[in-house]
Formats: C-alpha cells, sequence, structure tokens
C-alpha cells in the first residue's frame, strides 16, 4: 500500500474544512485592509530562494526540496511565499504603482524532522505590502494579522517583537557578535562555527543547546541601532499599543529567513503548551531589488496553516450541512427523480441522489449519510404528482410523513430543510 511521503498529509474531512474555514477569513479580512490574492507556482529557480533566503539559513543549506529538472535546470519545491511574491512582482512588472499589497496561501515545502505542527509539506497564508515604508504600515499589517487569528477563533497569543535595524545597525551589531563568539568559538556547534565567518547573526537563530546557552549572554541588537532605527521601532511599539496588541519585545528574534531588517515579529500561541510559532514575518528592505525591481522596502507575514488548525476545536467542524435525499423507490422512477434533484440543485438545495437497492436499503443510505428529508417518489407520487417527504429525525409519527404537490417541493423542502 503505497502511504504519502513522510512528513506529509492528506487534509479531508475536518482538517479539510478548517483548511477552508482559516483561508476563506484570512483572504476576506485581508481584502478589507486592501490585498488581493496572488497564486505563485510552487517551483521556482533554485536561485530565487537561495538570493533572497540566505545561503547560512537553515531553510537554503539544509531544508531544501531541490531537484535538476529534464532541462537540466535547477528547481526548488518552495520553501516559503515571499520569495516567489517578490518574483511574480518583478516579472509581471506589478509595482507601477505602490504600495502593492498581495496574499497568498498554498502549500510549502522543508525537508525538516517532522513532528506534531511540523512538517515536510505545510501551507502558509500570508500577505506581502510593498513599497509603503513606515512605522504605521507595519503596525496595520500586524494588526491584520492578529485579526486574522481573532477572526477564526484564535484569542490566546501573543506577539514577539524585535528590530533588526538598518544597515548600519546590523554590520555594527554583526561585529559585536563577532567579538562575543570569537571568545567562545571553542564551544560552538560547527553550523555556528562556519557561521561566524560568514553570517553571524544566524547562531542566535541556532537550535543547538550549547550555542544556545552562549547566545543567552550574547550582545543585544538594541546596544547598536542606529538613531532612525531606534526611533522607528519605538514608534512601532507606541502604535501596537494604541491597537491594544498583547506584544513582548524579544531582542534575540532574528527569524530564520536572511532578508529581514528593522520590525522582526512572531506569533505564539498561550494556549496549552505548544511552544512552536504559528506565524511570524517582518521588514525587508532588499529584497524586490534582489529580484530586479525597484529599491523599496516591504513587509510581511505568514501564518503555518497546519499550526492554526491544531489551536482550532474539532467538533466546531463536525457538523455536516443538511442535505435532502430524492429517492426514487425503484428504477422506473429513476428518470422522473433525477428532474426533481435537478430542480433542487439549480434552487441551490444540498442533496444526494440514492437510487441503489430496495426501499429499505436506500433509506438506510439517506440515513448513514445524515440527510435530514427524504423525498420518496413511486408509482403513485409519479401518477399523482404528490411526493412524499419523510423527516428523518422526526419522533412524532403524526409530523414524519408529509405529502407535497410536486409543484410546491422546491419552496417546501427550502422552507422545511
Ligand atoms: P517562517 O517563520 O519561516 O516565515 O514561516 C512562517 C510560519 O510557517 C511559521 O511561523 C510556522 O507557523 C509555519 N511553518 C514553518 N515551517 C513549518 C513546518 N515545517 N511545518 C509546519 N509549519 C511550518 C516565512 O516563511 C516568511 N516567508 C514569512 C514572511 C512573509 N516574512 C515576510 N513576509
Amino acid at each position: 500500500m503505497f502511504r504519502p511521503i513522510r512528513g506529509m498529509k492528506d487534509l479531508y474531512g475536518v482538517s479539510a474544512k478548517k483548511y477552508e474555514y482559516i483561508t476563506e477569513v484570512a483572504t476576506k479580512i485581508g481584502a478589507k485592509y486592501g490585498y488581493s490574492l496572488i497564486t505563485t507556482p510552487t517551483v521556482e529557480a533554485t536561485e530565487v530562494f537561495q538570493r533572497s533566503i540566505g545561503d547560512e539559513t537553515d531553510v537554503v543549506s539544509k531544508e531544501m526540496y531541490t531537484f535538476v529538472d529534464k532541462g537540466g535546470d535547477s528547481i526548488t519545491l518552495r520553501p516559503e511565499g515571499t520569495a516567489g511574491v517578490m518574483r511574480a512582482i518583478v516579472s509581471n512588472n506589478l509595482a507601477q504603482s505602490l504600495p502593492v499589497k498581495l496574499m497568498y496561501h498554498g502549500e510549502m515545502f522543508r525537508y525538516d524532522r517532522p513532528q506534531k505542527g511540523r512538517y515536510r509539506q505545510f501551507h502558509q497564508v500570508g500577505a506581502e505590502c510593498v513599497g509603503d515604508k513606515s512605522p504605521y504600515t507595519d503596525a496595520t499589517l500586524i494588526c491584520m494579522a492578529t485579526e486574522i487569528l481573532s477572526g477564526i477563533g484564535i484569542f490566546d497569543f501573543k506577539v514577539l517583537l524585535n528590530t533588526l535595524g538598518d544597515k548600519e545597525t546590523r554590520e555594527a551589531y554583526t561585529k559585536g557578535l563577532v567579538k562575543y563568539f570569537s571568545r567562545h568559538e571553542d564551544k560552538l556547534s560547527e553550523d555556528s562555527k562556519r557561521r561566524l565567518g560568514k553570517n553571524p547573526m544566524r547562531i542566535l537563530d541556532s537550535k543547538d543547546e550549547g550555542d544556545r546557552e552562549i547566545c543567552q549572554m550574547a550582545p543585544l541588537i538594541t546596544d547598536y541601532l542606529s538613531k532612525e532605527s531606534a526611533q522607528y521601532f519605538r514608534k512601532v511599539c507606541e502604535l501596537l499599543e494604541v491597537c491594544d496588541i498583547n506584544f513582548e519585545v524579544d531582542n534575540f528574534l532574528v527569524r530564520g529567513l536572511d532578508y529581514y531588517s528593522e520590525t522582526a515579529f512572531e506569533f505564539k500561541s498561550t494556549a496549552g503548551d505548544y511552544d512552536d510559532a504559528i506565524g511570524g514575518g517582518g521588514r525587508y528592505d532588499d529584497l524586490l531589488k534582489v529580484f530586479g525591481g525597484a529599491d523599496v522596502s516591504g513587509i510581511g507575514f505568514a501564518f503555518g496553516v497546519e499550526r492554526l488548525m491544531l489551536l482550532l476545536d474539532d467538533e466546531k467542524f463536525k457538523e455536516d450541512i443538511r442535505k435532502v435525499a430524492v429517492i426514487p423507490v425503484t428504477d422506473d422512477e429513476n428518470d422522473y427523480a433525477f428532474q426533481l434533484l435537478k430542480s433542487l440543485y439549480e434552487a441551490g438545495v444540498p442533496s444526494e441522489f440514492i437510487h441503489h437497492g430496495n426501499l429499505g436499503k436506500k433509506m438506510k443510505v439517506a440515513d448513514r449519510q445524515n440527510c435530514k428529508i427524504a423525498i420518496i417518489i413511486g408509482e403513485d407520487e409519479v401518477k399523482n404528482e404528490v411526493y412524499t417527504v419523510k423527516f428523518m429525525d422526526c419522533t412524532d409519527d403524526r409530523e414524519k410523513t408529509k405529502s407535497v404537490a410536486a409543484a410546491n417541493i422546491v419552496s417546501f423542502i427550502k422552507h422545511n430543510l
């Protein structure tokens, strides 16, 4: 028997409903904030991710699904949505009037170690706003993200917030980190030793226990912030307070991707013990430029849909829609009943056509399929143009069965379903 690839899941039943619900609520709220949907290809040229996410990140160095295709080109299943959206903005010349505000949802791939809430194929719903750099934009985007969480019914969460400063800040901070980590180099993991020379800020994102301990005493970015970046960050914090957002400043939050500058944030659930981030994002100053676009800054976020799904109650997604069973008594009534089925669909009534086996079996199928009403059509019903309607859950024998004239059946059903 074939099974899905390790770390990849089929979504059906409750999980499919949750997926649909989350993406629908997010897109509706996004539309209110001026975001329209974009769908980009699942695979891109490998360079799209290498150039933007950064070679030293875990995502690029360890987790990408990269293949050489039959034409000899290196292609990669997208590990995140932002890079593809930036590529698409440039490819389609979408940045003629700024800001460009786009939302997306779809599958992402990371060759990570699978565990609860961590998969090799997962889904994100995200948004990007390009071409409007201001603390007001950052605060509005974070507000929108929190509104999406509460819109889908997740209220117990906090926002971890940090600033990664401007270029000047990061250059100074990098020097400070190199000085600090060099003193502890012998105790660093092999990955971190390599990163010390190439991208020391990445060490702060290491999952290695030993590295984490050393990181605890590492210098803070706040001590290196340029005047402009400090002022920018202060204003973002002030605006989030105005918006009543539950946030905490975490100066070690560096995020797992290299493209961030200034505001960076993550969403954590405060219900139960689920500790991984349910979403994250931040500002990026150079990303569009990397793809050959204008030198404008952007900001965005993405939620992990599976992680949001974990926080939603299954029971709420179990209710079936109320539907009708159209049941011809014998095959002779099939065509006649089929006409009724068609009228019900045209009127928007959820219906099932149950026409295999004897009447007893058909009634059992209707019950199993959770139909609330059965319309039974036998020889007499056809002749007299009157249908027998059965309310499946009704316990009062006098009310359980009704005869309804064929001419009125659709409106009767719409009224009583
Ligand atoms: P990220 O933090 O790498 O950011 O991913 C965003 C969210 O995707 C995470 O917070 C998590 O909920 C979910 N996620 C990540 N990896 C997995 C996994 N293996 N299994 C399940 N869920 C996962 C980004 O991807 C950025 N593109 C966000 C962004 C948009 N920044 C600016 N614009």
